[in-house]
């Protein structure tokens, strides 16, 4: 069970490191331009932090040339990088070649159990299964999670599932009960997660006891 950060904002991410409980982030060209800097930017500022696993998603329609990029980020950054790719034919394509060269890929965009067979197939190391975009259309996001972790644990693959677009802290506690390895949380939903009213309650209770004026 792991958390990253669904963010291009180094600052949030520096923020929150001190809990120590997140392992990775990932970002997508939509955080990227919300966030204003330019892509290599963010990823170096990122890459400065102790994040282990940064996930970039990398330009191109066809296989050679997501291929190419995602070298190019790993020669840089190294075993930090993982490559962000479409499940499309050429972003499997390119997934299997990035995965023989030992370079982590993540499967972004998936919204089925076919998608996600297609990415175990070409070894992906994460697939990203977006549950608040099934649930914008009426879908159910987790059930999907279950589906993939179901058939995945049946065929053994060794694809981990993260779940991402997550939009509010239960989605967190139902995904990884449905079976996800790792969520993926804008970083108002991690620090969501921390929220109860009877912890409030009980800190104030506790501090009055202790003799601290609140
Ligand atoms: C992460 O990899 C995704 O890009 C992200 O979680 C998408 O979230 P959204 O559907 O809220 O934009």
């Amino acid at each position: 069970m792991r958390i990253f950060l669904d963010t291009a904002n180094v600052i949030d991410v520096e923020d929150r490191l001190i809990t120590k409980v997140i392992s990775g982030v990932t970002t997508n060209p939509t955080l990227i331009r919300k966030n204003g800097e330019d892509p290599d930017v963010v990823y170096k500022k990122m890459m400065d932090t102790e994040i282990e696993d940064l996930s970039i998603e990398v330009k191109g329609d066809i296989a050679d040339d997501l291929i190419a990029n995602g070298i190019i980020y790993n020669r840089q950054f190294g075993q930090k990088a993982t490559i962000k790719l479409p499940c499309t034919p050429h972003g499997i394509r390119a997934c299997k070649i990035l995965t023989s060269l030992n370079i982590r890929t993540n499967m972004t965009l998936v919204f089925s159990v076919e998608q996600a067979i297609l990415c175990s197939l070409a070894n992906a190391t994460y697939v990203s299964p977006f549950v608040g975009r099934l649930d914008d259309i009426g879908e159910d996001g987790i059930a999907l999670i279950a589906d993939i972790a179901e058939v995945f644990c049946h065929n053994r693959s060794n694809t981990k599932i993260l779940a991402a677009s997550i939009r509010d802290p239960l989605k967190v506690g139902l995904a990884f009960a449905a079976g996800a390895d790792i969520c993926t949380l804008p970083p108002v939903v991690f620090d969501d997660m921390f929220k109860h009213q009877l912890t409030d309650a009980g800190l104030k209770q506790f501090a009055v006891d202790f003799g601290i004026n609140v």
